[in-house]
């Protein structure tokens, strides 16, 4: 295979690069560094390019002879996504369309695309599994949906085969230390957790204690970034030997709220996260936790990371290597 990973040089696209790397696949990087580091990717080729910049992905698909693509290149933060609508639905919808034109038009119909469990909304049961109603809280979950439809419309049209994958938390980072999670600014709980055990920041803020869970806090199902990872080689290996368009849950089928999570971090490192009570973030659902079911059974994925606390140590390691990160944009 011949893979174009847009999003390479982001957080989940760095860890699949490694991992198609690590099993010889030919990988090429296509990022426009926005949101994604330089210092990510390796030793893989990259092409510093949008997926709004068609003459270029169209030159790049042609020149390396891409027979499927990974495609990460999004936005993907639920609290920006509401105050931010139009980046949301630019980027996410009107980018991915524009990326599958150019692949249509260059012959490429092998897709593996990121989506996420955003796209359910506030479940009627749990765990979810990937026939349940699809109602979106917030616009970064309807982006994907929209992108989800869109897909199974040209699969029906125009031969494309597509596999959406819709990741539950992603955490974690590789056991090798060198990459891992590092936004700007960071939004997510584990990191900022770990931050402020370090002392990085000045608080952590608990989004929330009136949710309808076991504790007030929102529960989550987080799932190790290098499990995603053997997710999506299976999803390309399954598309490359003529697997139909699919839709998969990833995650690990257990849920951890807010409190849960703070108190692992705290165990892990040893450390005490100052914290602090404050209001609920717009569009969060209270509780989304993964039926993985329907992909173990079909591609055969076994996630390795199920312990809570182990998964939370491989971002710790990430954490006290990098305190600044990748060290190329402010924290
Ligand atoms: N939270 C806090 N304080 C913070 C940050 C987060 O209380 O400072 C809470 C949130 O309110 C939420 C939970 O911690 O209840 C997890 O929040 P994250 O921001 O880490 O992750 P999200 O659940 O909002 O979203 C992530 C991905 C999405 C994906 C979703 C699927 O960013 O892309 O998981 O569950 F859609």
């Amino acid at each position: 295979m011949r893979v174009l990973v847009t999003g390479g040089a982001g957080y989940i696209g760095s860890h699949i690069v490694r991992l198609l790397e690590k099993t010889g696949e030919n990988v090429i990087v296509y990022d426009n560094l926005v949101t994604g580091h330089q210092a990510a990717v390796k030793n893989s080729t990259f092409v510093n390019g949008d997926i709004f910049d068609s003459e270029l992905l169209a030159a790049t698909i042609k020149k390396y002879d891409i027979t499927s693509v990974i495609h990460f290149a999004a936005y993907s933060l639920v609290g920006v996504s509401m105050v931010k609508p139009q980046e949301y639905y630019h980027n996410n919808v009107v980018g991915t369309l524009n990326l599958l034109d150019v692949m249509l038009a260059n012959g490429v119909k092998q897709l593996v695309f990121s989506s996420t469990a955003a796209v359910y909304g506030e479940p009627e049961n749990s765990p979810i599994t990937e026939d349940m109603p699809q109602n979106p809280t917030n616009v970064y979950g309807r982006t994907k949906l929209i992108m989800e439809n869109a897909m199974a419309d040209y699969s029906r049209s125009y031969g494309l085969k597509y596999i959406a994958l819709r990741y539950f938390n992603a955490c974690g980072a590789d056991d090798a230390g060198d990459i891992g999670e590092d936004h700007s600014p960071e939004t997510h709980l584990i990191p900022l957790v770990l931050k402020a055990c370090m002392g990085k920041t000045p608080g952590l803020k608990i989004f929330g204690d009136d949710y309808p869970t076991h504790d007030g806090t929102c529960v989550r199902d987080y799932i190790h970034v290098n499990d995603l990872a053997q997710a999506h080689l299976l999803a390309l290996k399954a598309l490359a030997s003529g697997h139909e368009s699919a839709v998969y849950n990833l995650g690990n089928g257990n849920g951890f709220s807010v409190k849960e999570i703070i108190e692992a971090a705290e165990a892990v490192t040893g450390l005490t996260a100052p914290k602090e009570m404050a209001l609920r973030r717009a569009g969060d659902p209270a509780a989304l936790v993964a039926s993985s079911v329907k992909i173990r059974q079909d591609l055969g994925w076994q996630p390795e990371y199920t312990d809570i606390n182990k998964l939370i140590a491989t971002a710790w390691r990430w954490h006290q290597d990098n305190p600044n990160g990748f060290g190329d944009k402010s924290c």
